[in-house]
């Protein structure tokens, strides 16, 4: 299996979760990783863990400075970037009248700013190198739709599908290829903290809505990180050279467009 062989990648919130199940595919696919999050220590334990060819990279991707140097020392170490994940973001839940100005600007700052401006650094790099790449970015269901409790995060993930389409364009004229994944409810330490929402929104038991959710996934059972990994491949390797600007439901048959 070496799909992407002698490729080097760079993924945003990597530390763990749905990243750090990327880094893993992308490293039995050949490619080196740069694991790149704002969790430190929890980005060089997971580096050390999936061992070599994986690195690991301070990144806020909220701070410009922050975002050049992960960007830079990701080069310093690979010669290149071939592909960008963006997959960091926060979650919030909260009834319309409850939201805050400092919830909406953190939520927007990391989810979408966050996805703006480190595909705008790698597609920086990409352009004055030559030879194209592969931008990757994470959407959710959450931006197919309005939830009642999840205005600013559903609004958040439809300008990450909306910005995949219009970067999608812009830069396949580079031979950069930007898409999007779209999980539907993957299992692990975000959807606890989703479920601790509703827990106290709704009234629910810890676990309650987990359970509720996963039930109602066509497939029969919640997502988990693995089961992106083989879409996260297929957009990044040479087979998906004619797949621009699009935004793949991967998410057992939640959703359909
Ligand atoms: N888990 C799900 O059910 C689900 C569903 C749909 C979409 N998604 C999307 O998939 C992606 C990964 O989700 P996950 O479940 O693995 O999330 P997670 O919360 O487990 O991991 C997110 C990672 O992002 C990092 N991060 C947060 N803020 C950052 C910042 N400012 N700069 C750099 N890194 C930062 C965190 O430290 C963490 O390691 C996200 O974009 C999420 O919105 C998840």
């Amino acid at each position: 299996m070496t799909r992407l062989a002698g490729k080097s990648a760079m993924i945003t919130g990597a530390a763990r979760g749905i990243g750090r199940a990327f880094a893993e595919a992308y490293l039995r696919e050949g490619a080196r990783v740069a694991i790149a999050d704002i969790d430190r220590a929890g980005a060089e334990a997971t580096a050390s863990e999936l061992g070599s060819g994986a690195i690991a990279v301070p990144l806020d991707v909220t701070d410009p400075a922050s975002i050049e140097a992960a960007v830079a020392q990701t080069v310093a170490a690979f010669g290149r970037i071939d592909i960008l994940i963006n997959n960091a973001a926060l979650f919030s839940a909260a009834p319309i009248t409850e939201i805050t100005r400092a919830d909406y600007a953190r939520i927007f700052d990391v989810n979408v700013g966050g996805t703006l401006f480190v595909l705008q650094a790698v597609a920086d790099h990409m352009i004055a190198r030559g030879g194209g790449g592969r931008i990757i970015n994470m959407a959710s269901q959450a931006g197919r739709r309005g939830e009642p409790l999840v205005a600013v995060y559903c609004a958040s993930k439809a300008a990450v599908i909306s910005l995949t389409q219009s970067a999608g364009l812009n830069l396949i004229p580079h031979g950069i290829n930007v898409n999007a994944i779209s999980p539907g409810v993957v299992d692990g330490a975000h959807w606890d903290g989703v479920d601790a929402f509703f827990a106290k929104y709704e009234g629910k038991p810890p676990g309650q809505k987990k359970r509720e959710v996963g039930a109602a996934v066509p497939f029969g059972r919640m997502g988990q990180a693995e089961d992106l990994t083989g879409m996260a491949v297929f957009l990044a390797s040479d087979e998906a050279e004619y797949v621009v600007a699009q935004t793949y439901n991967v998410d057992g048959g939640q959703w359909m467009s």
